[in-house]
């Protein structure tokens, strides 16, 4: 596995990659690497001939009091779980490389209709954050295919918005969500639970699952499922940020006749910020 920290020895890679005719994918990460990171290397893997991984924790999505000097970094373990995953190139650049005059954004990339509303809501600039990083990710590495998971839906939406809007030349695959065996998806903050909180976390899913059964059964009441939903997080001690449920396709707000739907949470436990989405196809209409 090459280990590239500079822009021009990637470059230098990638160029004699794509001389060969060889095909690119690309799995932006900020490190901490688990099963949900790796499912994403292996998603690339299968449709590319060569695996390019980045390992940046990107200053500007984080706002003023988030984990960005605290994030856990674990670069040897990194290294060693992407060589296992067949990785052939890990670019780990420092802030100096992605922003040679600084992290303040003087350009940047914004997706105005998805910027402010639900986890936009709660972390004001984070999205523009990482639709900047992300393009000059994609700008650097020039993948034929990125992979990004579902996990964090909205995300996934900025980055295939931006990627049609701007012209980038390349695919965007979504990767499922990997969870622990009891239900709780793999995130790098799930480090920061108690014991007695990693307990209660899975209730967020599970409460998505219960709702999701509800709207496949066809009921349409949907402030009345979501205030049920948020009360049942609250009954388990986690303390709901939003859960709503919305247009699969854009994350609008959904009617009784949109038949794609995803209902995406997020909820505070202890120092930990969980988030966690369900895709429902409700009975009548084309699946998305
Ligand atoms: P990070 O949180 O490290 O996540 C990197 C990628 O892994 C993202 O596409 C995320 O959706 C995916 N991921 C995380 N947990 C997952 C899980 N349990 N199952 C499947 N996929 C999962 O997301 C970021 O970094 C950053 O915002 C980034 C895109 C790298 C820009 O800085």
């Amino acid at each position: 596995m090459q280990i590239s920290s500079d822009a021009a020895s990637l470059r230098a890679q990638v160029a004699e990659w794509r001389r060969n005719g060889e095909r690119i994918g690309f799995v932006p990460t900020m490190g901490n690497l688990h099963g949900g990171h790796l499912r994403l290397v292996d998603e690339a893997r299968s449709r590319s001939d060569r695996v390019v991984v980045s390992i940046f924790v990107n200053p500007t999505q984080f706002g003023p009091g988030e984990d960005y000097a605290n994030y856990p970094r674990t670069d040897a373990a990194d290294r060693q779980a992407l060589q296992a995953h067949a990785t052939d190139c890990l670019f780990a650049p420092d802030v100096e490389t992605l922003y040679p005059d600084g992290p303040a954004l003087r350009t940047y990339v914004a997706v105005p209709e998805l910027n402010d509303i639900l986890c936009g809501a709660s972390r004001p600039g984070h999205f523009t954050g990482v639709a900047t990083v992300v393009t000059k990710l994609l700008n650097l590495v020039q993948p034929d295919l990125a992979v990004f998971g579902l996990k964090d839906y909205q995300q996934l939406l900025v980055i295939r918005r931006l990627v049609r809007d701007l012209l980038l030349p390349v695919e965007i695959v979504g990767g499922g969500i990997a969870r622990e065996p009891d239900g709780l998806a793999m995130s790098s903050r799930n480090a920061y639970l108690g014991d007695a909180e990693r307990r209660r976390a899975p209730t967020l899913y599970h409460t998505l699952q219960g709702l999701a059964a509800r709207l496949e059964a066809g009921e349409t009441d949907y402030p009345a499922l979501c205030a049920e939903g948020r009360r049942q997080l609250s009954a388990a001690g986690l303390q709901p940020d939003y859960l709503e449920i919305r247009r699969a396709e854009d994350l609008g707000v959904a009617s009784p006749d949109d038949h794609n739907l995803v209902i995406p949470a997020a909820a505070y436990l202890g120092r930990a910020r969980l988030i966690d989405n369900i895709r429902v196809h409700r009975p009548g209409g084309e699946p998305s």
